[in-house]
């Protein structure tokens, strides 16, 4: 019997490739503010909140703006990243993540999504992936982004699971750090330098099997 018995998936750049659509309309808003924004400075940016992910930005550029333009400067951003998923496909659902996630189901672990973006339904629905969750945790339902642990302990809360049977897949660095500050197992999905905090590293959830679970 595996001592896991909830999976708790990020959405961002763990079950789709909308990692890059972030990134790149946060570097349209830069340049169009007039500064360049790199993908290793996209790095601070992952699992972060929308406003938060801004204040980094505006940091980044040495720019200060009032409340209000940048409620209007984080819309635009949003609604490019909108105009972005909404010509996305199942193409765009990462190697192995319907596969796993079906695999970890099939053995009796319970599976949440632990996603800060508003968007997450959005994304579900448009690939069919909800049905793979037993319960969805996003943006919506949490005040704190990450690395606050919050919505990874509403998820185990959901899927009735103590935490520290539970484990994390996350590519961001404040998601490793939200799923330590949990009490969670996690399991990083992308560069071993950068998540070097998880417990496993692994390229994509291609790369998972269920047995990689007892190594916790
Ligand atoms: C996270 C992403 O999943 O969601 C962040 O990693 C993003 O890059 C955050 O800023 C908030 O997303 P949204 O869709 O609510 O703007
Ligand atoms: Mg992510």
């Amino acid at each position: 019997m595996s001592k896991i018995k909830g999976c708790i998936f990020d959405l961002d750049g763990v079950i789709v490739d909308t990692a890059k659509y972030h990134y790149l309309a946060w570097k349209r808003l830069a340049n169009e503010l007039g500064f360049e924004f790199t993908e290793e400075q996209n790095e601070r940016l992952k699992g972060v909140s929308r406003m938060k992910s801004l204040d980094i930005l505006l940091e980044i550029g040495k720019l200060n703006f009032s409340d209000e333009e940048k409620l209007q400067l984080a819309e635009k951003k949003n609604n490019w990243y909108i105009e972005y998923i909404s010509n996305m496909n199942s193409n765009e659902i990462l190697p192995g993540a319907k596969e796993f996630l079906q695999i970890v189901r099939n053995n009796g672990i319970k599976t949440s999504l632990g996603s800060v973006s508003k968007n997450s339904m959005t994304i579900l629905n448009n690939l069919d992936l909800a049905k793979y969750f037993d319960a969805i945790i996003d943006g919506n339902k949490v005040t704190h982004a990450k690395p606050n642990p919050e919505v990874f302990v509403l998820g185990a809360r959901e899927i009735g699971v103590p935490e520290q049977s539970c484990v994390v897949f996350e590519d961001a660095v404040s998601g490793i750090e939200a799923a330590i500050n949990a009490g969670m197992y996690s399991i990083g999905i992308g560069s071993k330098k950068v998540l070097n905090k998880a417990n496993i590293v692994i390229d994509s959830l291609a790369d998972m099997k269920i047995e990689m679970l007892e190594l916790l």
